[in-house]
């Protein structure tokens, strides 16, 4: 099996490269352009299995994309590359709308030039995995979960962007018959996650004994799913998910921020227990502007159809991600120190 993945230098990328280069044992082409977000050292593991190959390309380009297919000749694609973080895309939105919305077009467009010359056999096996998120729904009040069916309402240039995107890889679907499957996905944890993100940056600054910023009230809820789940229901639904269909993902482990960054604090008192508590760090700080009160997946279709299930819980998940950043330090350094340091990003005057 032969597969072409996007962003597999970033967080959720380079787990499903592991996954698919050692357990699943595919060949596997990851095409990433190494943004602040994408980091080799992330696949220190199996950069020289001899079933992995890099190539440094950017998927809005066209042409390389095109001669990218036509070389590795890919069975599946599975498209990661992305702007992600929210807060960024409310400082700034041009990287949101050319990666994340014409780089899909880009690379729908190389995958149709290069499906369209295949075999029947082949052209009705292949597939193009869109790799989503669930915020494209936008926000849910306190009852309810996000379903395949639920209207598209994105509150931020980020999600606005995935939402174009999603529209785009359907819209090549119904229109041309490229075999596309959409995936969308709730908050993802773990190990080698950029310490922009809650988590990582929640883990790092108390470690540093800095303030740990949560934003409003710290009563907004985010569904959380492990990151090793994310890149096995990824693998699932890439290679026996229908053409044209939607996935929801998600572990079923809604939390508010506090209530995450509580639980840090506590596995970390559990670590020093000679420190003053860690939870005394905690600042409530000016909100984010659109800030999205819920989200909470339904992922019964993927559960039922395709056999998936979580297999972390959040308290073994997050439980695994403190010790892992304990004990990571050579990862996380020099990007504290180089690419990232923890300042608060997207916010502006006027809000
Ligand atoms: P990330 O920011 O950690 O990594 C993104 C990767 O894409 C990086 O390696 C970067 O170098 C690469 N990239 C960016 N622009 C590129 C371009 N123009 N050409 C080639 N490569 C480029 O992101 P992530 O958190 O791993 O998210 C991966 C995907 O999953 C994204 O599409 C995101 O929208 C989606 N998603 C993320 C989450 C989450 O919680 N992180 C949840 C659901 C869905
Ligand atoms: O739901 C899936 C999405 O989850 C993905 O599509 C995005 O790529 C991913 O970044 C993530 O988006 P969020 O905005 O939910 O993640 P973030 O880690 O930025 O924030 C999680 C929650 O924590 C959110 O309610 C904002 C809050 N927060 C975040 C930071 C960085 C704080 O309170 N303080 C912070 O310093």
């Amino acid at each position: 099996m032969r597969i072409l993945v996007t962003g597999g230098a970033g967080f959720i990328g380079s787990a499903l490269v592991r996954h698919l280069v050692s357990e699943i044992g595919a060949e596997v082409l990851n095409v990433d352009t190494l943004t602040y977000a994408g980091n080799l050292a992330s696949l220190k593991s199996v950069e020289s299995a001899p079933n992995y190959q890099f190539l440094r390309a950017d998927i809005c380009d066209r042409a390389r994309m095109r001669e990218a297919f036509a070389s590795f000749r890919p069975d599946i694609v599975m498209h990661l590359a992305a702007e992600s973080h929210v807060d960024r895309s409310i400082s700034g939105a041009d990287d949101f709308i050319q990666t994340n919305i014409v780089g899909t077009f880009s690379l729908l467009d190389a995958a149709r030039h290069y499906w369209d010359g295949l075999d029947a056999r082949y052209k009705s096996d292949f597939r193009f995995l869109h790799v989503s998120t669930d915020e494209v729904y936008g926000s849910l009040g306190d009852e309810g979960l996000f379903e395949e069916t639920t209207p598209y309402d994105p509150s931020s240039p980020y999600s606005a962007s995935k939402a174009a995107s999603d529209h785009l890889a359907i819209a090549w679907h119904r229109t041309y018959g490229l075999p596309v499957v959409v995936s969308n996905c709730s908050n993802n944890y773990g190990p080698f996650h950029f310490p922009e993100k809650l988590i990582p940056l929640m883990i790092l600054n108390a470690l540093e004994g800095k303030p740990l910023p949560v934003y409003g009230n710290g009563a907004n809820v985010r569904d959380w799913l492990y990151v090793e789940d994310h890149a096995r229901a990824l693998f699932t639904i890439a290679s026996r998910g229908r053409p044209g269909e939607k996935y929801n993902v998600g572990g079923r482990n809604e939390r508010r921020n506090i209530d995450v960054v509580h639980r840090i604090c506590a596995i970390l008192d559990g670590v020093y227990d000679n420190k003053e508590p860690h939870a005394r760090l905690i600042t409530n700080v000016t909100d984010r502007p659109g800030h999205d009160a819920r989200y909470a997946i339904d992922a019964s279709k993927l559960e039922s159809e395709l056999g998936w299930k979580a297999q972390e819980t959040f308290e073994t998940g997050i439980e695994k991600t403190v010790h892992w950043y304990l004990e990571n330090e050579w990862w996380w350094r020099p990007l504290r120190e180089k690419v990232y340091s923890g300042e608060r990003l997207g916010v502006f005057k006027g809000r």
